[in-house]
């Protein structure tokens, strides 16, 4: 079923992307037509080729064991070969979503950095994320990959699991609306994008044995309707299962998820692939997986002698043999790589990606706090104080596979140490364009000072003789370990309190992959959300600092006020366990339960909506420089129409928000369509939401089912801010996916 959305939204930025020629995305009329082809290629195959499509290596060097790589090979996170003899190329994919990664610095390279998944998902902008997607896909291709390991769209079942930042939002509709966006713009390139990592990946401690506790319900309500919607929008031509265990099979070695949910009763073609050192056996194939990556990294290369001899002697495994190929095939098919690849040292127009991430970060950046309208700053402010977050270098970054860095890498590295095979992977990067630059190119004849932020007496010094501080507070994450609690670390809560009672202009800047406590939120007028603002986050900030972009970002996530407002108030076996990277068991028995039914589909602002919780920011909360009013709300059937105008005296984005509120007379809190809109000063805009059925549904035995009656919806600010509910009445109605 597809989502009908009337989405006013990214007009601006379309132009600029028209420059990208790229050609469409396939469609499931495409997918259908390169699996009928692929069918006709496996009869052509021969025994000994029908287990080269299904594994491959990493070919980097790194790792307990490296591969030799093929001289084809591209230093990335995975290679696999192709068959010359029937004209299919080797699959050579790099990580993720947020651009082509630097391992290292490995290829002396470098790529256009979009500004984290968290900023691009607070645009809730589906055509941005398509232009996003469209770009970073094209720089892949350009580098000769033909693989996007993309698409990273776990929900956020807690906001301290250290990959918040690569994932997009709490909610199923907005997360699968986006990452489809995000996964058809990849896939225009002519490449193929994972969707990942599916599923219920919802925290890194663990992750490798962490085991998930869901019904089918509750999962089919929430994480899983964020797959299924950005299925259906995206058609992503692979799937990436996840690392972790649910319902006590590992993900990629789960009936359920694999061959049930995803392949039955989705119907979806293309290939499964496993998340790199996720594959415990060779009953995965029969369980579902098709293509296991990296394969040296798991206890054996299963997907070769072994699966070869079992499809030799049993037809079953011979028949899902034929499958696994079939499904490999339909993607090189579909995205037409047999007959026009990625070549290896095409040209890259930096500058002109640059303007893609700089409009993303733009749109993504939240004005969460601006006590009497201290922003936007005046140009011509005499005396700025700008400290603290390494703001004369770059903005921060998140760590693990999605690390990416601009041209000339990064410009501050802080390295944590360690050894082992990951330890590379531990250093915070700050790149791109610095906000101290940028700040000094808008305020060009301000004295700007900066201050590291290290001693407090010094900040504090610059702070009182200046007109208006600016302190730029950071919290590094990464792929690997969760965040302990919500604090800013390195005594940051302590400065900002110190330079805020020094200066009642003061400003935070805040640099995060997850909610952050603020204690000192009372003392400062005025708080941003910039995330990690990618290759052109310095000059995305200054430009919203100083009233260039009117922000218009809304929070993807809720920003709790306290752990303890949380379903699960410490993250399962994070006090108990050393970090490890590829989170593995510290002994073989050790059991790790996350119990996921406690908010069960309620995930983020439904659980705090469930509980009468209040958060510190709420989901959908964003100001700006102007004011709205969303008004006039008339729901007939599935159909929701609304007018949103602009009452104030400039040009803003307002994002819509329509939620259900009640169901039957029984509160429940669901995000039932968004639209972000643009309007001048004064105008006035109709809006019109389809809904879809699935957010109003349970999941029975029966597949959805709505109950006959009264559905109240209301136009929200933000979750917790809605308006006078409007009432519809329902059908009864069950059906299948
Ligand atoms: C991550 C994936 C990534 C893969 C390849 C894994 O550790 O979980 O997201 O695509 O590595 O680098």
């Amino acid at each position: 079923m597809k989502i009908q959305f009337q989405c006013l939204t990214g007009v601006a930025i379309l132009a600029m992307g028209s420059a990208m020629a790229h050609a469409a995305a396939p469609t499931a009329a495409d997918v259908a037509a390169a699996d009928a082809r692929a069918a006709a290629t496996v009869k052509a195959m021969r025994p000994e080729e029908k287990t080269i499509l299904t594994h491959g290596i990493m070919p980097l060097p790194l790792g307990p064991n490296p591969p030799k790589a093929p001289a084809d090979a591209i230093p990335g996170a995975g290679y696999i070969a192709g068959l010359p003899r029937l004209g299919i190329p080797a699959l050579k994919e790099t990580d993720a979503s947020l651009g082509v990664a630097y391992v290292g610095g490995i290829r002396k390279d470098g790529s256009t950095a979009l500004p984290s998944g968290l900023a691009q998902a607070a645009s809730w902008n589906p055509a941005l994320l398509e232009q996003g997607g469209a770009m970073i896909g094209s720089e892949a291709r350009a580098k000769g990959f033909n693989v996007l390991l993309a698409g990273g769209v776990n929900l956020t079942r807690d906001p301290r699991n250290g990959r918040t930042f690569e994932y997009l939002s709490e909610d199923p509709l907005l997360s699968g609306m986006l990452v489809g966006a995000a996964i058809r713009g990849i896939q225009s390139n002519g490449i193929i994008s994972t969707i990942k990592h599916f599923a219920l990946n919802g925290q890194e401690t663990g992750r490798k044995f962490v085991d998930i506790q869901i019904t089918d319900a509750n999962a089919r309500e929430s994480d899983l309707l964020a797959f299924q919607i950005g299925i259906e929008q995206g058609q992503p031509l692979s799937v990436m299962c996840a690392y972790n265990r649910v319902n006590g099979a590992n993900a990629c070695d789960n009936d359920y998820l694999l061959n049930m949910v995803l392949k039955k009763d989705w119907r979806w073609k293309g290939f499964v692939m496993s998340d790199w050192g996720a594959v415990p056996t060779l009953d995965t194939a029969i369980h579902g997986l098709d293509q296991q990556s990296g394969a040296e990294l798991d206890p054996k290369v299963f997907f070769t002698d072994d699966l070869a001899a079992k499809a030799k002697a049993d037809p079953k495994w011979a028949a899902r043999l034929d499958d696994m190929n079939r499904r490999v095939l339909t993607a090189i098919y579909a995205t037409n790589l047999d007959k026009n690849d990625a070549r290896p040292g095409a040209k890259i127009d930096f500058a002109k990606n640059g303007e893609v991430a700089l409009e993303v970060e733009k749109q993504g950046i939240v004005l969460l706090k601006n006590n009497a309208d201290l922003l936007p700053l005046a140009k011509n402010a005499k005396r700025i104080a700008v400290i603290g977050g390494y703001a004369n270098s770059g903005v921060l970054s998140g760590g693990g596979s999605s690390q990416t860095d601009p041209v000339g890498g990064p410009k501050a590295t802080i390295p944590l140490g360690g050894d082992g095979p990951w330890a590379a992977f531990f250093s915070q990067h700050y790149h791109g364009v610095a906000p101290l630059t940028a700040i000094k190119a808008q305020a060009k004849d301000a004295n700007v000072t900066y201050r590291d932020g290290t001693i407090i007496a010094d900040a504090v010094d610059q702070a009182k003789k200046a007109d208006v501080a600016i302190i730029f507070a950071t919290k590094w994450s990464t792929e690997g370990q969760d965040q302990a609690d919500f604090s800013l670390p390195n005594g940051q809560d302590a400065l900002i309190a110190a330079v805020a009672a020094a200066n009642p202009h003061t400003i935070v800047v805040l640099e995060t992959g997850n909610p952050v406590d603020m204690p000192w939120l009372d003392k400062v007028p005025a708080v941003i959300e910039a995330w990690y603002g990618g290759s052109r986050g310095g000059d995305a900030i200054a430009s919203v600092l100083f009233g260039e972009t009117n922000p218009s970002g809304r929070l993807p996530i809720t920003f709790p006020a306290r752990a303890a407002q949380l379903p699960r108030p410490v993250v399962d076996g994070y006090w108990d366990m050393e970090t490890d990277f590829m989170g593995n068991p510290p002994t073989p028995d050790t059991k790790l339960l996350a119990n996921y039914n406690i908010e069960g589909s309620d995930v983020g602002y439904r659980w705090f909506a469930r509980k009468g919780e209040k958060a510190l920011f709420p989901f959908g909360h964003g100001l700006s420089y102007t004011s709205f009013a969303a008004d006039g709300l008339s729901v007939k059937g599935l159909s929701a129409s609304f007018t949103v105008k602009n009452t104030g005296a400039r040009a803003g984005a307002y994002v819509a928000q329509l939620y259900l509120t009640a169901r039957g007379g029984e509160a429940r809190q669901r995000l039932a369509g968004f639209a972000r809109v643009e309007l001048k000063a004064g105008e006035a805009k109709p809006v019109t939401l389809t809904i879809d059925p699935r957010i109003l549904a349970d999941w029975t035995a029966k597949g959805w089912s709505i109950k006959g009656g009264t559905y109240s919806f209301a136009l929200g600010q933000d979750a917790e801010h809605l308006g006078a509910p409007v009432a519809t009445k329902l059908a009864a109605k069950t059906w299948k996916d």
